[in-house]
């Protein structure tokens, strides 16, 4: 375990002597991977809110925090080294508290869309709330990203690792079963951010969590994504209806504004006369990820901002992503210094798909007692010219 707001470095005897015959230099690189833990302030009825730093070896910083287990920056370097924040997020727990946009949120119980917001499991119909239109969206009315977890420091060799835990209620937001959820993220050494999410349930539940971070790659969030540079690792992808609830069909994205398999600039189809992008105002849609096996870890998708030449690849063991391009940011509330507006933040959410308890030949997201859930994400980050 980890020292609370102790600074742990990780660094060998060759590096250990070098300190003590070079001072400074050396000391500075030896507490260069650690974790910090601080008060980021109370929820309404009086929950206290931490925030931890998380800082690798090449000097990468993220930022996280209990409430809704959210990401609240992340420093990556451009092509010439010069860190910046690539999420978008806020200075004060306030307008995560006040907002809906789930900025860098954990997303539970069930991340995007269930039509109407109810389901049958095993004979029984349960009811959601309906908090997007006719359907429930990212968990009901109240969902992970709205709740305080517990969080737990964790040495590991190769990246500082903070893990967070929360216990929903059998009934909350109308789900069945008492779930427990642990969601970790580490910050390797090897400039990835890896996301691992474990949970166990005492009924069976349908289940889907995401990170739904916000990425502007080049660190500027008065800038819009749309000259970013896409590729996702899919060939079909799943229509959706005017409420944007898939249709079942898995469509091949051959021939479409949703063929991203060659990188692609993300605004050079953004506005064509596509009834998809016309429904979502831009897109928000789940692609269907190649895999060489169901559970395989693969590359969902790389994005690249030309101009600071950041790249971040999203690698996951999920069937889907969900590309969302901030259609619904509308410049309220301003966060870190910038006022948040239309396609500032585009969100890379790995995920099952949207509705599949409603949709039997999707991916099954049923989650069963006695079989432990496990899924995990990560992005990594690098440069190029
Ligand atoms: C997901 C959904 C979008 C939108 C955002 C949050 O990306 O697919 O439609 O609801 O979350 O604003």
């Amino acid at each position: 375990m980890l020292g609370i707001g102790i600074s742990r470095a990780s660094f060998t005897g060759v590096a250990l002597a070098m300190l003590a015959t070079t001072g400074f230099a050396y000391a500075k690189d030896a507490t260069m991977s650690h974790i910090q833990k601080a008060q980021f302030g109370h929820t309404p009825d009086g929950k206290a809110v931490e925030i931890y730093t998380l800082t690798n070896k090449g000097g990468l910083e993220a930022r996280v925090m209990t409430y809704g287990a959210t990401l609240v920056s992340l420093k990556a370097p451009d092509r010439s080294g010069h860190l910046a924040d690539i999420v978008l997020g806020f200075d004060s727990l306030e307008p995560y508290v006040t907002g809906v946009p789930y900025y860098g949120a954990t997303i539970g119980r069930y991340a995007n869309r269930i039509a109407n917001g109810r389901f049958t499991l095993d004979g029984v119909s349960y009811q959601l709330p309906k908090n997007d239109g006719p359907n429930s969206l990212h968990g009901g009315d109240k969902g992970f990203d709205k709740r305080v977890w517990t969080a737990q420091s964790v040495e590991a060799k190769n990246g500082p690792e903070l893990k967070l835990t929360y216990v929903s209620a059998d009934g909350e937001e109308g789900y069945p079963g008492q779930l427990t959820i642990h969601v970790t993220y580490q910050l390797r050494n090897d400039n990835a951010l890896s996301i691992e999410y474990q949970a166990t349930t005492t009924k069976p539940t349908p289940v889907n969590f995401t990170n739904h971070s916000y990425f502007n790659l080049s660190g500027d969030f008065n800038r819009d994504i749309l000259h970013d540079v896409l590729m996702i690792n899919a060939d079909k992808f799943t229509p959706v209806n005017a409420t944007l609830i898939p249709t079942g069909e898995l469509r091949p994205v051959a021939g479409t504004p949703f063929d991203f398999r060659k990188p692609t600039v993300i605004g050079a189809r953004i506005n064509d006369d596509n009834e998809q992008l016309h429904y979502a105002h831009g897109y928000d849609d789940n692609w269907v990820l190649v895999k060489t096996h169901p559970n395989a870890m693969s590359t969902a998708a790389v994005l690249s901002d030309p101009e600071t030449g950041r790249v971040v690849e999203v690698r996951t063991t999920e069937p889907g992503i969900q590309f969302y391009t901030g259609n619904f940011q509308d410049g309220k509330p301003a966060g870190k210094g910038s006022v948040y507006k239309y396609r500032t933040g585009l969100t890379l959410e790995t995920q099952h798909f949207p509705d599949s308890p409603n949709q039997p030949s999707f991916p099954s997201t049923i989650l069963r007692s006695g079989h432990p859930f496990v899924s995990h994400t990560e992005f990594i980050f690098r440069t190029e010219k």
